[in-house]
């Protein structure tokens, strides 16, 4: 037997309304802000990852699955959605189009991580990028977009942090006190972030390990390291998200995982989850554009973890079934009327099905209820030759008789008040 591959998960059916509910509110949501949604390709050149997501990081280090092409050129299935965005924003010419600046998106990301409960090789996100404007209004809307998604869906224990890692322009002043801090430091580091403190110093500061938190307690903040335009920019947002009622912490530990980020940065937890907390995250990314040979474009977005979402979704908000009727067609003139219903209900909105394994009424109403329809029409061989029906309420058991051609119209009111 072949087995799936461990950390790449399938969605079983019964799972699958979860799914919907929170795809569904992403598009609606996105939508009503002004985002259009985009598909982009699932694997890019190997570059496009190194370029944009930065080669020091965890992701380009040990995440991507990279592979190469038979032409020998390096491919990488996508670890996220925000580069393969630049690039098809870049290579279309999509600033030319005033409709295509906002853009969302839904589908897998591969990252080879070590599996575990809300982690996963294979998973969803839904993102939105905001593109070609500076204003810190855009960070406030993504961040009210990405609050107002977690809050339609009912998740519990939400906590918003919030850090700015100004301009590019701020961070090597900054950049050189934080390593002066860290050789000082007297609990020794782990070995990555020995490493990092070379390759890339601010991930040290969201390091997980306890003594490397210890140590980097009293860190120089880059809050206090940006311009006057960097700190205006970011007290802007704050305002507006307090206009706005959306509540938040700043985090200045806060320096997330891919490269291209400046300016505002958060990231949205939930309690409801375990290790993997982080429900939804992202920031401002000016400089990625150029980085990929485009014009210089600003842009700020998020993205969600999907499969973390759906571990967190009360389960009032699944939908009901969509009321339905099991034919149960037997004999020979039966038989042959049940195949016409069907299709006739079916071409006419009606949701119906049958159980072709079942000849015996016996059965067939078995199979009825195993399937857990609501209702049951049943067509053996005297009904037909009477022109009638007799359709069972699953449910009470009650039963009523119809005739053939009034079908249509009763299951329409009976599934309806079943609803
Ligand atoms: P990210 O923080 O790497 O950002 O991922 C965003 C979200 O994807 C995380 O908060 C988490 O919910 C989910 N996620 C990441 N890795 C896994 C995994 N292995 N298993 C399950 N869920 C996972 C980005 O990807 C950026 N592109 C976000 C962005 C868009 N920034 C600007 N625009």
């Amino acid at each position: 037997m072949i087995r799936g591959i461990k950390g790449v998960k399938d969605i079983p059916p019964d799972q699958m309304s979860k799914w919907l509910v929170i795809e569904s509110a992403a598009r609606n949501l996105a939508q009503r802000y002004g985002f259009r949604e985009i598909r982009i390709p699932i694997f890019e050149s190997t570059e496009l990852y190194v370029r944009s997501i930065g080669g020091a990081t965890d992701i380009v280090e040990k995440e991507m699955y990279t592979f190469p092409d038979r032409d020998g050129s390096s491919l990488t299935l996508r670890p996220e959605g925000t580069a393969g965005v630049v690039r098809a924003f870049i290579e279309l010419g999509l600033a030319q189009s005033f409709t295509s600046r906002k853009l969302f998106y839904i589908g897998p990301m591969f990252r080879h991580e070590r599996p575990q409960a809300g982690r996963f090789r294979q998973f969803h996100q839904f993102g939105v990028e905001a593109i070609t404007t500076t204003s810190p209004l855009a960070d406030a809307e993504v961040i009210a977009l990405l609050w107002r998604f977690f809050s339609t869906l009912q998740l519990p224990g939400l906590s918003l942090e919030l850090n700015s890692l100004g301009q590019a322009s701020d961070r090597p002043q900054y950049k050189t006190a934080l390593v002066t801090f860290l050789q000082e430091v007297k609990t020794p580091l782990c070995d990555n972030c020995v490493r990092r403190m070379t390759s890339n110093p601010l991930r040290v500061l969201d390091c997980k390990v306890p003594s490397c938190r210890a140590a980097t307690q009293d860190a120089p903040k880059i809050l206090d390291y940006l311009s006057s335009e960097s700190r205006n920019h970011f007290d802007q947002v704050l305002t507006a998200l307090q206009s706005l009622g959306i509540p938040y912490v700043l985090n200045p530990r806060l320096v997330r995982g891919l490269d291209y980020y400046c300016m505002t940065t958060f990231e949205v937890s939930c309690s409801a989850l375990g290790a993997q907390n982080a429900i939804g995250a992202g920031g401002r990314y000016d400089g990625l554009f150029e980085a990929l040979g485009g014009k210089p474009t600003p842009a700020v977005g998020f993205a969600v973890g999907l499969e973390r979402v759906i571990l967190a979704l009360p389960d009032t908000l699944i939908p009901p079934p969509e009321p339905w009727v099991f034919i149960a067609a037997f004999g020979e003139k039966g038989t042959q009327e049940g195949v016409r219903v069907l299709e006739s209900l079916r071409k006419n909105q009606i949701q119906a099905d049958t159980d072709y394994n079942a000849s015996s009424l016996k059965n067939l109403l078995r199979a009825a209820d195993r399937l857990g329809a609501p209702f049951t029409l049943i067509l053996g061989d005297d009904e037909v030759s009477a022109n009638q029906a007799i359709l069972r309420n699953m449910q009470t058991k009650e039963q009523e008789t119809l005739s053939l051609v009034s079908i249509q119209h009763t299951l329409t009111s009976r599934l309806a008040i079943s609803q």
